[in-house]
This record gives C-alpha cells, structure tokens and sequence, in this order.
C-alpha cells in the first residue's frame, strides 16, 4: 500500500483526555480527529492544575469498554502513566507511541485502542501524524487476532503456565 495515501478514518468517536502535562498537545489532537472526521469526546482535563492522570485515564478506559467509544488518545507528560493506567481495564490495549511505526503496527498487529502520548516527548506536528496513523490503520487479524485473544486470558482467569 502507498502509505501517502490518505486511507478512511476506523473510528466514528474517539475520546480524549490528559493530564496537566499533556494538556499542550490535546487541541492539536482534537483538531486533527476533526480532520480526519472522527467526532473527538473532550474529557479533560482543561486547565494547567496539576490533577491525577489515573483518574483521567479511567474515565477514558470505561467509554472505551463500555462501547461509548470506539478508541481513546490519552496524553500525559511522557504518555507512559496513561497507559499503564488504561492497560488495567479489561478490553484495554493502550500503546504509547513516539514514531509512526509503532502507532501503524499498534493497530495492525495489537489491535490497540488507545494511543498514549507524551507532550514531553513529542511535539505537535509528530502528534498529528501518530492521531493520524493510529486512527487509519486497521487490524490485521489473522495470527494477530489469536495472540491479541491471548492478551485477555489473565483477565478472564486463564493464567496459563
Ligand atoms: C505529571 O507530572 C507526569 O508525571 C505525568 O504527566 C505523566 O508523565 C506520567 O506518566
């Protein structure tokens, strides 16, 4: 595939939050989902107060398993606090990204739907382009869809040897 080409957008609505250390890349984020014409879900938080980013990643982690989004991109500072957060609710697959490979084959080979990034780490135009593969890459499925299955199992309580 020509990887220039601009491809359809998987999600119809995809929920976004951050903590005080993200907050310099959420309307970048917000603005390109609207590009792409995915409908962005504003949950937070909207000031420089310093707030918990737990609390914000699980807002987000519920809409996601609970079907009232189809994905979420969560920002903190480094984007790594977001997705162990994320990752501890069950149908969660958060990936924090910082180059594009990664954020392709989150969603072709892991099925990801969460992108995690860092406002420390990266900047706005990389930001846009992450939102952007992320959100028009689909998965793969395949072996993929055996292994990510496998992924539950701790949850589900087959712990497996
Ligand atoms: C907040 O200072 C910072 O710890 C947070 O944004 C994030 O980077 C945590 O992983």
């Amino acid at each position: 595939m020509n990887r220039s080409q601009p491809r359809e957008p998987q999600f119809r609505r995809v929920v976004v939050a951050c903590d005080h250390g993200g907050l310099a890349l959420k309307d970048e984020v917000l603005d390109m989902l609207g590009e792409l014409g995915v409908e962005p879900v504003d949950l937070g938080t909207y000031t420089s107060d310093s707030v918990d980013y737990p609390a914000y990643a699980g807002a987000a982690a519920r809409r996601v398993a609970g079907g009232e989004a189809e994905a979420a991109i969560l920002i903190c500072g480094t984007g790594i606090g977001m997705a162990i957060a994320a990752n501890k609710f069950p149908g969660i697959r958060a990936a924090t990204c910082s180059e594009e490979f990664s954020a392709r084959m989150a969603r072709a080979h892991n099925d990801a739907n969460v992108l995690a990034l860092g406002a420390r780490v990266i900047g706005a135009g990389l930001a846009r382009e992450l939102v952007r593969c992320f959100c028009t890459t689909g998965f793969e499925g395949g072996r993929h869809a055996r292994r990510v299955d496998a992924i539950g199992a701790p949850q589900r309580g087959e712990c497996g040897s």
